[in-house]
Protein backbone atom coordinates (compact mmCIF):
# COMPACT_ATOMS: atom_id res chain seq x y z
CA UNK A 1 0.00 0.00 0.00
CA UNK A 2 1.03 3.35 -0.67
CA UNK A 3 1.99 6.15 1.42
CA UNK A 4 -0.36 8.19 0.58
CA UNK A 5 -3.23 5.37 0.85
CA UNK A 6 -1.88 4.94 4.41
CA UNK A 7 -1.57 8.29 5.36
CA UNK A 8 -5.25 9.16 4.10
CA UNK A 9 -6.64 5.55 5.72
CA UNK A 10 -5.62 6.65 9.28
CA UNK A 11 -6.64 10.10 8.86
CA UNK A 12 -10.15 9.06 8.09
CA UNK A 13 -10.40 6.52 10.98
CA UNK A 14 -9.12 8.87 13.52
CA UNK A 15 -11.17 12.09 12.24
CA UNK A 16 -14.96 9.82 12.45
CA UNK A 17 -14.49 9.12 16.06
CA UNK A 18 -14.65 12.76 16.13
CA UNK A 19 -17.63 13.66 14.59
CA UNK A 20 -21.10 13.01 16.14
CA UNK A 21 -23.92 11.05 14.43
CA UNK A 22 -26.16 14.05 14.56
CA UNK A 23 -23.98 16.73 12.67
CA UNK A 24 -25.06 13.86 10.12
CA UNK A 25 -28.16 13.59 7.91
CA UNK A 26 -29.63 10.13 9.20
CA UNK A 27 -29.75 8.17 5.73
CA UNK A 28 -27.67 10.28 3.37
CA UNK A 29 -24.53 8.86 2.42
CA UNK A 30 -21.77 11.50 3.67
CA UNK A 31 -17.91 11.24 3.34
CA UNK A 32 -16.17 9.74 6.18
CA UNK A 33 -14.60 13.06 6.86
CA UNK A 34 -13.59 16.04 4.30
CA UNK A 35 -15.26 16.58 1.13
CA UNK A 36 -17.30 14.27 -1.53
CA UNK A 37 -18.45 14.72 -4.77
CA UNK A 38 -19.11 12.55 -7.31
CA UNK A 39 -20.55 9.11 -6.65
CA UNK A 40 -18.21 6.63 -8.41
CA UNK A 41 -17.92 2.63 -8.93
CA UNK A 42 -21.69 2.46 -7.86
CA UNK A 43 -22.21 -1.74 -8.28
CA UNK A 44 -23.74 -4.61 -6.41
CA UNK A 45 -20.93 -6.76 -5.44
CA UNK A 46 -20.01 -9.67 -3.20
CA UNK A 47 -23.51 -9.43 -1.60
CA UNK A 48 -23.29 -5.33 -0.90
CA UNK A 49 -24.26 -2.23 -2.65
CA UNK A 50 -20.82 -0.44 -3.34
CA UNK A 51 -20.34 3.01 -3.41
CA UNK A 52 -17.46 5.12 -3.56
CA UNK A 53 -17.22 8.57 -4.15
CA UNK A 54 -14.86 11.50 -4.93
CA UNK A 55 -13.09 12.33 -1.94
CA UNK A 56 -10.61 14.69 -0.63
CA UNK A 57 -10.55 13.95 3.37
CA UNK A 58 -8.44 16.57 4.35
CA UNK A 59 -10.41 19.71 3.13
CA UNK A 60 -14.05 20.20 3.61
CA UNK A 61 -13.30 21.79 -0.42
CA UNK A 62 -12.39 19.85 -3.55
CA UNK A 63 -8.60 19.49 -3.68
CA UNK A 64 -6.56 16.33 -5.26
CA UNK A 65 -8.65 13.72 -5.63
CA UNK A 66 -9.34 10.06 -3.76
CA UNK A 67 -12.20 7.30 -4.05
CA UNK A 68 -13.39 6.89 -0.62
CA UNK A 69 -15.80 3.75 0.03
CA UNK A 70 -19.14 2.56 1.20
CA UNK A 71 -21.38 -0.44 1.41
CA UNK A 72 -24.60 -1.39 2.12
CA UNK A 73 -26.53 -4.11 1.91
CA UNK A 74 -30.30 -2.49 1.40
CA UNK A 75 -28.91 1.19 0.15
CA UNK A 76 -29.76 2.91 2.94
CA UNK A 77 -27.16 1.47 6.02
CA UNK A 78 -23.77 2.63 4.75
CA UNK A 79 -21.02 1.13 6.83
CA UNK A 80 -17.58 2.88 5.81
CA UNK A 81 -14.58 1.11 4.30
CA UNK A 82 -11.06 2.42 4.00
CA UNK A 83 -10.41 4.73 1.14
CA UNK A 84 -9.88 2.75 -1.87
CA UNK A 85 -7.64 4.96 -4.45
CA UNK A 86 -4.97 7.90 -3.59
CA UNK A 87 -3.53 9.85 -6.80
CA UNK A 88 -0.25 7.96 -5.90
CA UNK A 89 1.26 7.01 -9.10
CA UNK A 90 2.78 9.27 -11.65
CA UNK A 91 -0.35 8.34 -14.19
CA UNK A 92 -2.38 9.55 -11.58
CA UNK A 93 -0.57 12.11 -9.37
CA UNK A 94 -2.90 14.76 -10.03
CA UNK A 95 -6.02 12.88 -9.18
CA UNK A 96 -8.04 9.84 -9.52
CA UNK A 97 -11.41 10.95 -11.31
CA UNK A 98 -14.57 9.47 -11.64
CA UNK A 99 -15.42 5.87 -12.83
CA UNK A 100 -17.11 2.65 -12.43
CA UNK A 101 -17.10 -0.76 -11.09
CA UNK A 102 -17.89 -4.12 -12.43
CA UNK A 103 -17.50 -7.76 -11.14
CA UNK A 104 -15.24 -9.74 -13.32
CA UNK A 105 -16.30 -13.25 -13.98
CA UNK A 106 -13.31 -14.32 -11.44
CA UNK A 107 -15.35 -12.57 -8.83
CA UNK A 108 -12.59 -9.74 -8.58
CA UNK A 109 -14.19 -6.00 -8.31
CA UNK A 110 -12.67 -3.97 -10.97
CA UNK A 111 -12.64 -0.17 -10.91
CA UNK A 112 -12.11 1.72 -13.96
CA UNK A 113 -11.68 5.34 -13.18
CA UNK A 114 -9.72 8.69 -14.79
CA UNK A 115 -6.03 8.99 -13.88
CA UNK A 116 -5.27 13.02 -14.01
CA UNK A 117 -1.89 14.45 -15.08
CA UNK A 118 0.50 16.82 -16.44
CA UNK A 119 -0.05 16.71 -20.00
CA UNK A 120 2.80 15.93 -22.38
CA UNK A 121 1.83 18.69 -25.01
CA UNK A 122 1.80 21.05 -22.57
CA UNK A 123 2.81 20.18 -18.94
CA UNK A 124 0.80 23.60 -17.95
CA UNK A 125 -1.82 21.45 -18.24
CA UNK A 126 -3.45 18.50 -16.91
CA UNK A 127 -4.40 15.67 -19.06
CA UNK A 128 -6.68 12.88 -18.73
CA UNK A 129 -6.89 9.19 -19.35
CA UNK A 130 -7.91 5.59 -18.10
CA UNK A 131 -7.03 3.20 -15.55
CA UNK A 132 -7.84 0.15 -14.11
CA UNK A 133 -7.37 -0.88 -10.45
CA UNK A 134 -8.74 -4.79 -9.28
CA UNK A 135 -9.43 -5.81 -5.54
CA UNK A 136 -11.68 -7.63 -3.32
CA UNK A 137 -14.05 -5.30 -2.05
CA UNK A 138 -11.79 -3.70 0.38
CA UNK A 139 -8.43 -3.31 -0.88
CA UNK A 140 -7.30 -2.41 -4.50
CA UNK A 141 -4.54 -2.53 -6.45
CA UNK A 142 -3.33 -0.89 -9.68
CA UNK A 143 -2.85 -2.51 -12.53
CA UNK A 144 0.53 -2.63 -14.26
CA UNK A 145 -0.33 -1.47 -17.94
CA UNK A 146 -2.00 1.63 -16.59
CA UNK A 147 -3.51 3.46 -18.41
CA UNK A 148 -5.28 1.38 -20.35
CA UNK A 149 -6.95 3.90 -22.73
CA UNK A 150 -4.75 6.98 -23.34
CA UNK A 151 -5.31 10.00 -25.24
CA UNK A 152 -3.80 8.29 -28.24
CA UNK A 153 -7.07 6.64 -28.45
CA UNK A 154 -9.31 9.57 -28.78
CA UNK A 155 -10.40 9.79 -32.44
CA UNK A 156 -7.83 11.97 -34.60
CA UNK A 157 -9.85 15.53 -34.24
CA UNK A 158 -10.81 15.36 -31.05
CA UNK A 159 -10.31 17.20 -27.75
CA UNK A 160 -7.33 15.88 -26.44
CA UNK A 161 -7.70 16.99 -22.66
CA UNK A 162 -11.23 16.14 -21.53
CA UNK A 163 -11.27 12.60 -21.46
CA UNK A 164 -13.06 11.14 -18.26
CA UNK A 165 -15.62 9.69 -16.31
CA UNK A 166 -15.47 5.96 -17.57
CA UNK A 167 -18.87 3.53 -16.91
CA UNK A 168 -18.64 0.20 -17.85
CA UNK A 169 -21.95 -1.57 -19.07
CA UNK A 170 -21.75 -5.30 -19.86
CA UNK A 171 -23.50 -6.04 -23.55
CA UNK A 172 -25.96 -9.14 -23.52
CA UNK A 173 -22.72 -11.11 -26.07
CA UNK A 174 -20.85 -10.59 -22.65
CA UNK A 175 -18.79 -8.15 -23.50
CA UNK A 176 -17.75 -5.19 -22.01
CA UNK A 177 -18.33 -1.16 -23.27
CA UNK A 178 -16.82 1.69 -21.39
CA UNK A 179 -18.11 4.96 -22.22
CA UNK A 180 -16.15 8.23 -21.92
CA UNK A 181 -16.81 11.39 -21.37
CA UNK A 182 -14.70 13.81 -24.14
CA UNK A 183 -15.17 16.93 -26.32
CA UNK A 184 -15.61 16.82 -29.64
CA UNK A 185 -13.95 18.94 -32.19
CA UNK A 186 -16.76 21.35 -32.67
CA UNK A 187 -16.17 22.21 -29.11
CA UNK A 188 -19.16 20.28 -27.37
CA UNK A 189 -19.57 17.11 -25.84
CA UNK A 190 -19.56 13.41 -27.17
CA UNK A 191 -19.60 10.17 -25.08
CA UNK A 192 -17.87 7.62 -26.69
CA UNK A 193 -17.24 3.64 -26.54
CA UNK A 194 -14.79 1.40 -25.91
CA UNK A 195 -15.25 -2.08 -25.91
CA UNK A 196 -13.39 -5.44 -24.27
CA UNK A 197 -13.23 -8.57 -23.90
CA UNK A 198 -11.80 -8.73 -20.88
CA UNK A 199 -12.27 -5.24 -19.47
CA UNK A 200 -8.44 -4.53 -19.31
CA UNK A 201 -7.64 -4.38 -22.94
CA UNK A 202 -9.69 -1.54 -24.91
CA UNK A 203 -10.00 -0.43 -28.05
CA UNK A 204 -12.23 2.55 -29.83
CA UNK A 205 -15.67 1.22 -30.75
CA UNK A 206 -18.16 4.21 -31.76
CA UNK A 207 -19.68 7.43 -30.78
CA UNK A 208 -22.45 7.11 -28.78
CA UNK A 209 -23.95 10.36 -28.74
CA UNK A 210 -23.20 13.72 -29.97
CA UNK A 211 -24.24 17.00 -27.95
CA UNK A 212 -24.25 19.21 -31.03
CA UNK A 213 -23.77 22.22 -29.43
CA UNK A 214 -27.32 21.47 -28.01
CA UNK A 215 -27.37 21.08 -24.09
CA UNK A 216 -23.79 22.33 -22.56
CA UNK A 217 -20.89 22.00 -23.69
CA UNK A 218 -19.04 19.02 -22.15
CA UNK A 219 -21.39 16.05 -21.01
CA UNK A 220 -19.98 14.59 -17.67
CA UNK A 221 -20.64 11.48 -16.02
CA UNK A 222 -22.49 9.38 -18.55
CA UNK A 223 -24.29 6.30 -17.82
CA UNK A 224 -26.67 3.65 -20.19
CA UNK A 225 -28.96 1.99 -19.31
CA UNK A 226 -32.29 -0.21 -20.85
CA UNK A 227 -35.82 0.43 -19.03
CA UNK A 228 -38.79 -1.55 -20.79
CA UNK A 229 -36.93 -1.98 -24.18
CA UNK A 230 -36.10 1.81 -24.33
CA UNK A 231 -31.75 2.90 -23.88
CA UNK A 232 -31.50 5.96 -21.78
CA UNK A 233 -28.73 7.62 -21.86
CA UNK A 234 -27.96 10.20 -18.46
CA UNK A 235 -25.28 12.77 -18.35
CA UNK A 236 -24.40 15.80 -16.63
CA UNK A 237 -23.87 19.13 -18.64
CA UNK A 238 -21.61 21.84 -18.25
CA UNK A 239 -22.07 25.32 -18.93
CA UNK A 240 -25.74 24.67 -19.86
CA UNK A 241 -27.83 27.36 -21.17
CA UNK A 242 -31.63 27.97 -19.12
CA UNK A 243 -33.93 26.74 -21.57
CA UNK A 244 -37.66 28.07 -20.25
CA UNK A 245 -38.39 25.67 -17.01
CA UNK A 246 -36.52 22.96 -18.26
CA UNK A 247 -33.20 23.28 -17.67
CA UNK A 248 -31.19 26.39 -15.74
CA UNK A 249 -28.00 28.09 -16.40
CA UNK A 250 -24.57 26.34 -15.21
CA UNK A 251 -24.46 22.41 -14.22
CA UNK A 252 -26.94 20.82 -15.38
CA UNK A 253 -28.01 17.05 -15.72
CA UNK A 254 -30.03 15.57 -18.74
CA UNK A 255 -31.58 11.97 -19.89
CA UNK A 256 -32.46 11.46 -23.35
CA UNK A 257 -33.78 8.30 -24.78
CA UNK A 258 -32.95 6.42 -27.55
CA UNK A 259 -33.35 3.04 -29.32
CA UNK A 260 -29.53 1.01 -29.43
CA UNK A 261 -28.66 -1.80 -30.86
CA UNK A 262 -25.77 -3.64 -29.44
CA UNK A 263 -24.34 -5.18 -32.80
CA UNK A 264 -23.67 -2.16 -34.16
CA UNK A 265 -23.34 0.00 -31.41
CA UNK A 266 -25.65 2.52 -33.39
CA UNK A 267 -28.07 4.92 -30.74
CA UNK A 268 -30.87 6.61 -32.21
CA UNK A 269 -32.58 9.41 -30.11
CA UNK A 270 -36.05 8.93 -29.73
CA UNK A 271 -36.42 12.91 -28.97
CA UNK A 272 -36.82 13.38 -24.89
CA UNK A 273 -34.49 15.77 -23.75
CA UNK A 274 -35.00 16.97 -19.91
CA UNK A 275 -33.46 17.76 -16.84
CA UNK A 276 -33.09 14.57 -14.29
CA UNK A 277 -33.78 16.38 -10.91
CA UNK A 278 -35.20 19.99 -11.28
CA UNK A 279 -34.07 20.88 -7.56
CA UNK A 280 -30.82 22.99 -6.88
CA UNK A 281 -28.44 20.82 -5.62
CA UNK A 282 -27.74 17.62 -7.76
CA UNK A 283 -25.15 16.59 -10.00
CA UNK A 284 -23.36 13.75 -11.51
CA UNK A 285 -26.08 10.82 -10.77
CA UNK A 286 -24.77 6.89 -11.77
CA UNK A 287 -27.19 3.91 -11.20
CA UNK A 288 -26.83 0.02 -10.47
CA UNK A 289 -28.84 -2.89 -11.59
CA UNK A 290 -30.33 -4.45 -8.38
CA UNK A 291 -30.38 -8.55 -8.04
CA UNK A 292 -33.78 -8.06 -8.69
CA UNK A 293 -33.55 -6.12 -11.79
CA UNK A 294 -34.59 -2.82 -10.49
CA UNK A 295 -32.52 0.04 -11.95
CA UNK A 296 -31.30 2.24 -9.08
CA UNK A 297 -29.87 5.88 -9.14
CA UNK A 298 -28.00 7.61 -6.91
CA UNK A 299 -26.53 11.22 -7.27
CA UNK A 300 -24.12 13.86 -5.74
CA UNK A 301 -26.61 16.38 -3.77
CA UNK A 302 -24.29 19.65 -4.58
CA UNK A 303 -23.89 21.58 -7.93
CA UNK A 304 -20.97 23.02 -8.57
CA UNK A 305 -22.79 26.42 -9.27
CA UNK A 306 -23.70 25.84 -5.41
CA UNK A 307 -20.75 24.14 -3.20
CA UNK A 308 -20.03 27.99 -1.90
CA UNK A 309 -23.02 28.54 -0.32
CA UNK A 310 -22.79 27.00 3.05
CA UNK A 311 -24.48 27.06 5.83
CA UNK A 312 -24.11 28.60 9.79
CA UNK A 313 -22.32 25.53 11.05
CA UNK A 314 -18.99 24.58 10.41
CA UNK A 315 -19.11 20.92 9.45
CA UNK A 316 -15.60 18.58 9.23
CA UNK A 317 -17.46 17.24 6.29
CA UNK A 318 -19.11 18.99 3.25
CA UNK A 319 -21.30 17.34 0.41
CA UNK A 320 -23.84 14.05 0.28
CA UNK A 321 -25.66 11.57 -1.41
CA UNK A 322 -28.95 11.79 -2.45
CA UNK A 323 -31.41 8.90 -1.57
CA UNK A 324 -31.28 5.90 -3.92
CA UNK A 325 -33.96 5.97 -6.28
CA UNK A 326 -35.57 3.56 -8.68
CA UNK A 327 -35.86 4.54 -12.38
CA UNK A 328 -39.33 3.80 -14.03
CA UNK A 329 -40.64 4.81 -17.15
CA UNK A 330 -44.17 6.21 -17.48
CA UNK A 331 -45.69 7.35 -20.86
CA UNK A 332 -42.22 7.70 -22.36
CA UNK A 333 -41.10 9.98 -19.30
CA UNK A 334 -38.26 8.45 -16.98
CA UNK A 335 -39.49 9.03 -13.61
CA UNK A 336 -37.88 8.47 -10.10
CA UNK A 337 -38.88 7.16 -6.65
CA UNK A 338 -37.37 6.84 -3.48
CA UNK A 339 -36.31 3.30 -3.11
CA UNK A 340 -38.90 0.68 -1.77
CA UNK A 341 -36.34 -0.28 0.51
CA UNK A 342 -36.70 3.27 2.37
CA UNK A 343 -40.11 2.42 3.81
CA UNK A 344 -38.66 -0.19 5.96
CA UNK A 345 -37.46 3.08 8.09
CA UNK A 346 -41.05 4.47 8.13
CA UNK A 347 -42.79 4.90 12.04
CA UNK A 348 -45.24 6.44 13.93
CA UNK A 349 -47.25 7.46 11.28
CA UNK A 350 -49.85 10.37 11.41
CA UNK A 351 -52.77 11.61 8.57
CA UNK A 352 -55.36 13.97 8.17
CA UNK A 353 -57.82 13.37 5.62
CA UNK A 354 -59.91 15.81 3.66
CA UNK A 355 -58.49 18.99 5.40
CA UNK A 356 -59.61 22.36 4.09
CA UNK A 357 -58.42 25.76 4.52
CA UNK A 358 -57.90 28.66 2.89
CA UNK A 359 -55.11 31.32 4.56
CA UNK A 360 -52.11 29.57 6.84
CA UNK A 361 -52.54 26.51 9.23
CA UNK A 362 -50.20 23.92 10.72
CA UNK A 363 -51.42 20.34 11.83
CA UNK A 364 -50.42 18.54 15.20
CA UNK A 365 -47.78 16.20 14.49
CA UNK A 366 -47.04 17.17 11.18
CA UNK A 367 -43.46 18.57 11.87
CA UNK A 368 -39.80 17.01 11.89
CA UNK A 369 -36.33 17.07 10.44
CA UNK A 370 -35.96 13.46 9.56
CA UNK A 371 -39.86 12.48 8.06
CA UNK A 372 -41.55 11.63 5.06
CA UNK A 373 -44.56 13.48 3.84
CA UNK A 374 -46.64 12.75 1.46
CA UNK A 375 -49.52 16.11 0.34
CA UNK A 376 -52.30 15.08 -1.70
CA UNK A 377 -53.61 18.37 -2.82
CA UNK A 378 -56.84 19.72 -4.78
CA UNK A 379 -59.24 22.39 -5.14
CA UNK A 380 -61.69 22.89 -2.68
CA UNK A 381 -63.85 23.84 -5.32
CA UNK A 382 -63.28 22.08 -8.44
CA UNK A 383 -65.26 25.01 -10.28
CA UNK A 384 -62.98 27.48 -8.66
CA UNK A 385 -59.13 26.57 -8.46
CA UNK A 386 -57.21 28.19 -5.92
CA UNK A 387 -54.35 30.96 -6.81
CA UNK A 388 -51.78 29.87 -4.83
CA UNK A 389 -50.91 26.54 -2.54
CA UNK A 390 -47.03 26.74 -0.38
CA UNK A 391 -45.52 24.59 1.97
CA UNK A 392 -43.23 25.79 4.81
CA UNK A 393 -40.81 23.38 6.34
CA UNK A 394 -37.52 23.29 8.46
CA UNK A 395 -38.90 26.25 10.41
CA UNK A 396 -37.85 28.28 13.32
CA UNK A 397 -38.23 32.05 14.02
CA UNK A 398 -39.08 32.92 10.77
CA UNK A 399 -36.83 31.10 8.76
CA UNK A 400 -37.93 28.00 6.35
CA UNK A 401 -37.52 26.70 2.78
CA UNK A 402 -40.76 26.77 1.07
CA UNK A 403 -42.21 24.77 -1.87
CA UNK A 404 -44.81 27.10 -3.79
CA UNK A 405 -47.51 26.01 -6.17
CA UNK A 406 -49.04 27.99 -8.85
CA UNK A 407 -52.01 26.11 -10.64
CA UNK A 408 -52.20 28.82 -12.89
CA UNK A 409 -49.36 28.80 -14.23
CA UNK A 410 -48.85 24.91 -13.55
CA UNK A 411 -45.39 25.37 -11.93
CA UNK A 412 -43.51 24.47 -8.71
CA UNK A 413 -41.25 26.69 -7.25
CA UNK A 414 -38.54 25.47 -4.42
CA UNK A 415 -37.30 28.54 -2.61
CA UNK A 416 -34.74 28.61 0.06
CA UNK A 417 -34.58 32.23 -0.05
CA UNK A 418 -36.00 32.96 3.31
CA UNK A 419 -33.79 29.94 5.14
CA UNK A 420 -30.90 30.46 7.02
CA UNK A 421 -28.67 31.68 5.13
CA UNK A 422 -26.29 34.14 4.87
CA UNK A 423 -24.84 34.17 1.04
CA UNK A 424 -26.41 34.99 -2.08
CA UNK A 425 -26.84 32.55 -4.85
CA UNK A 426 -28.92 30.16 -6.23
CA UNK A 427 -31.96 29.84 -4.25
CA UNK A 428 -34.92 29.00 -6.53
CA UNK A 429 -35.68 27.15 -9.29
CA UNK A 430 -39.09 26.36 -10.81
CA UNK A 431 -40.04 23.52 -12.80
CA UNK A 432 -43.31 23.10 -14.94
CA UNK A 433 -45.84 20.25 -13.81
CA UNK A 434 -47.89 19.57 -17.49
CA UNK A 435 -51.66 19.17 -16.45
CA UNK A 436 -51.94 20.47 -12.43
CA UNK A 437 -54.15 23.35 -13.66
CA UNK A 438 -57.32 21.92 -11.88
CA UNK A 439 -55.07 22.12 -8.82
CA UNK A 440 -54.38 18.49 -7.87
CA UNK A 441 -50.89 18.43 -7.18
CA UNK A 442 -49.02 15.29 -5.34
CA UNK A 443 -45.79 15.84 -3.25
CA UNK A 444 -43.67 13.60 -0.97
CA UNK A 445 -41.24 15.46 0.99
CA UNK A 446 -37.81 13.46 2.29
CA UNK A 447 -36.32 15.34 4.74
CA UNK A 448 -33.20 14.48 6.32
CA UNK A 449 -31.55 17.26 8.74
CA UNK A 450 -29.84 19.40 6.09
CA UNK A 451 -32.17 18.12 2.32
CA UNK A 452 -35.43 17.84 0.95
CA UNK A 453 -36.13 15.72 -1.98
CA UNK A 454 -39.54 16.07 -3.39
CA UNK A 455 -41.20 13.65 -5.44
CA UNK A 456 -43.65 15.14 -7.94
CA UNK A 457 -47.12 13.37 -8.94
CA UNK A 458 -45.68 9.81 -8.04
CA UNK A 459 -41.72 10.69 -9.24
CA UNK A 460 -42.68 12.91 -12.65
CA UNK A 461 -40.27 14.97 -11.57
CA UNK A 462 -37.97 15.36 -8.91
CA UNK A 463 -36.41 18.30 -6.82
CA UNK A 464 -33.57 17.95 -4.25
CA UNK A 465 -31.96 20.51 -2.51
CA UNK A 466 -29.74 21.24 0.92
CA UNK A 467 -31.51 23.13 3.23
CA UNK A 468 -30.35 25.66 5.20
CA UNK A 469 -31.70 25.78 9.12
CA UNK A 470 -31.23 25.93 12.85
CA UNK A 471 -30.22 22.51 13.95
CA UNK A 472 -33.54 22.64 15.87
CA UNK A 473 -35.73 23.88 13.00
CA UNK A 474 -38.72 21.31 12.13
CA UNK A 475 -41.92 23.92 11.69
CA UNK A 476 -44.27 22.74 9.02
CA UNK A 477 -46.77 24.80 7.69
CA UNK A 478 -49.25 25.23 5.10
CA UNK A 479 -50.52 28.23 3.13
CA UNK A 480 -53.33 28.70 -0.05
CA UNK A 481 -54.87 31.66 -1.20
CA UNK A 482 -58.10 30.09 -2.26
CA UNK A 483 -59.89 27.26 -0.69
CA UNK A 484 -57.93 23.84 -0.79
CA UNK A 485 -58.77 20.58 0.34
CA UNK A 486 -55.86 17.94 1.29
CA UNK A 487 -54.74 14.83 2.89
CA UNK A 488 -51.40 14.08 4.93
CA UNK A 489 -49.49 11.25 5.59
CA UNK A 490 -46.71 11.94 7.17
CA UNK A 491 -43.83 8.92 8.59
CA UNK A 492 -40.47 9.58 11.67
CA UNK A 493 -38.07 7.78 9.82
CA UNK A 494 -35.13 5.57 11.12
CA UNK A 495 -31.50 6.86 11.92
CA UNK A 496 -29.27 4.64 9.64
CA UNK A 497 -26.18 5.61 8.91
CA UNK A 498 -24.08 3.93 10.99
C1 LIG B 1 -18.07 15.87 -12.27
C2 LIG B 1 -16.56 15.87 -12.36
C3 LIG B 1 -16.08 14.73 -13.23
C4 LIG B 1 -14.70 14.51 -12.74
C5 LIG B 1 -14.84 14.77 -11.25
C6 LIG B 1 -13.65 15.38 -10.60
O1 LIG B 1 -18.57 16.43 -11.11
O2 LIG B 1 -16.11 17.13 -12.85
O3 LIG B 1 -16.18 14.98 -14.62
O4 LIG B 1 -14.27 13.21 -13.00
O5 LIG B 1 -15.95 15.64 -11.11
O6 LIG B 1 -13.77 15.39 -9.20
Amino acid sequence: MSKLLDKARDYEKEQYDKIPAELRPAFHLTPWVGWINDPNGFSYHDGYYHMFYQYHPYDVRWNSMYWGHAVSRDLLHWEYRPVALAPDESYDQHGCFSGSAITLEDGRHLLMYTGVHPSDEDPKRDAQHQCIAIGDGRDYEKVANNPVLSVSDIPAGDDKIDFRDPKIIRLKDNTYVALCANLSADGSGQILMYRSEDCLSWKFWKVLAKNQNRYGKMWECPDFFEIDGMWYLITSPQFILAEGYEFISGNGTLWLDGSFDEETGEFVEAGHHRSIDYGIDFYAPQTVLTPDGRRIMIGWMQNWDSTEVRGEEELPWFGQMTLPRELFVKDGILCQKPTKELEDLRHAPVTYENEGFTGSKAFSGIAGQIIDLTISLRAADPQKVYQKFSVHFAEKDGHYTALDFDPQEQTLTIDRRFSLIRHAGIHQRTCSIEGSGNGDLKLRLILDRRSVEVFINDGEKVMSAIVFADPEADGISFHAKGGVKMDLCKYELDESVK
